[in-house]
């Protein structure tokens, strides 16, 4: 572990590509947020680590946006329903801190499960019916895990932003909420969905796709694509759309697993109807071999 105090230049970590402060200890942590000048933006992008290129588009936003990043990297237990998923989840922390200084993060926080969640925790954000819809309702539980997680973060290292992916668009609608809802002092940022060129979205399980599952992989995009193809064309019923998904996922020969296509308002995230306001977003997950994938796309009316 490196020193805690703030790193003299923003520069030198952006262009050299220097070591960031690796920080386990939340103690530490705090001592170097205390020394950050009051007038530097700090900007804090939460993930479980194993950084691919959606990671680092949300690092260069905040590395565009504010004077200092952070990282934090956290396989957070409290989120997984199932132990073999938190067991697999991949955890290559030397390329993570490899990447983390080629894109001039400032500290990189890696607590331990002991630390978040010392003996005797009990005290936990728990969501209301938005957090026991899609994501909530295949991995009970989940919300409660990411949201409190989150605020532990939000607490330790009091950012001006933190950036999350558009891709997790359900979690990204739960944390906005939260942090409207206990009136914590930080800007949510969402950042686009990256793709393959052949429209797989980024994702740190997409590593442990088979070579043969990664074709099967992209019937989440193409059931996003059918559905955002009939919403372009007019159609304005959401059962139609999510029928359109479901399609996608019925062809003969499929192996991937559907667990949902839905349609949302994305003002409450709860499953539209034809009265729902616009816009709607599709959103789709699904098991592909081993793997579970998610993924969503906004449906907007053409400006
Ligand atoms: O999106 C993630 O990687 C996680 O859910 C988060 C926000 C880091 C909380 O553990």
């Amino acid at each position: 572990m490196t020193s805690a105090s703030p790193r003299p230049s923003r520069s030198a970590a952006a262009f050299g590509g220097a070591a960031p402060v690796v920080v386990a200890d939340a103690a530490e942590l705090r001592a170097w947020r205390d020394a950050l000048p009051p007038e530097e933006r700090l900007g804090l992008v939460p993930t479980m680590g194993a950084l691919h290129a959606g990671h680092a588009a949300l690092i260069e936003r905040a590395r565009a946006e504010c004077d200092r990043v952070a990282v934090s990297i956290f396989v957070n237990p409290a989120q997984f329903d199932e132990a073999d998923d938190l067991a697999a989840y991949p955890r290559p922390l030397a390329a993570d801190l490899e990447r983390c200084a080629a894109l001039g993060v400032d500290l990189v926080h890696v607590p331990d499960a002991a630390d978040v969640y010392p003996a005797g925790f009990g005290t936990w954000v728990v969501p209301d019916a938005v957090g026991d819809v899609l994501e909530g309702a295949c991995r009970p539980g989940h919300f409660r895990g990411v949201l409190t997680v989150v605020l532990k973060l939000l607490q330790r290292f009091r950012p001006h932003r933190a950036y999350f992916g558009e891709k997790d668009a359900q979690q990204a609608f739960l944390v906005r909420r939260m942090v409207r809802d206990l009136e914590l002092a930080v800007e949510v940022v969402e950042v686009p969905t990256l793709r393959e060129d052949d429209g797989l979205a980024l994702s740190s399980r997409n590593v442990r796709l088979a070579p043969e599952d990664r074709v099967e992989a992209l019937r989440l995009s193409r059931a996003l694509a059918a559905a955002a193809a009939a919403f372009a064309a007019g159609e304005r019923d959401p059962e139609a759309l999510r029928a359109a998904m479901r399609a996608v996922f019925a062809e003969p020969g499929a192996r991937a697993r559907l667990e949902y296509a839905e349609v949302v308002g994305v003002a409450d995230f709860l499953p539209a109807s034809a009265s729902t306001p616009l816009p709607w977003r599709a959103l789709v997950a699904a098991r592909v071999g081993a793997v579970r994938l998610i993924d969503n796309q906004a449906l907007t009316e053409p400006s």
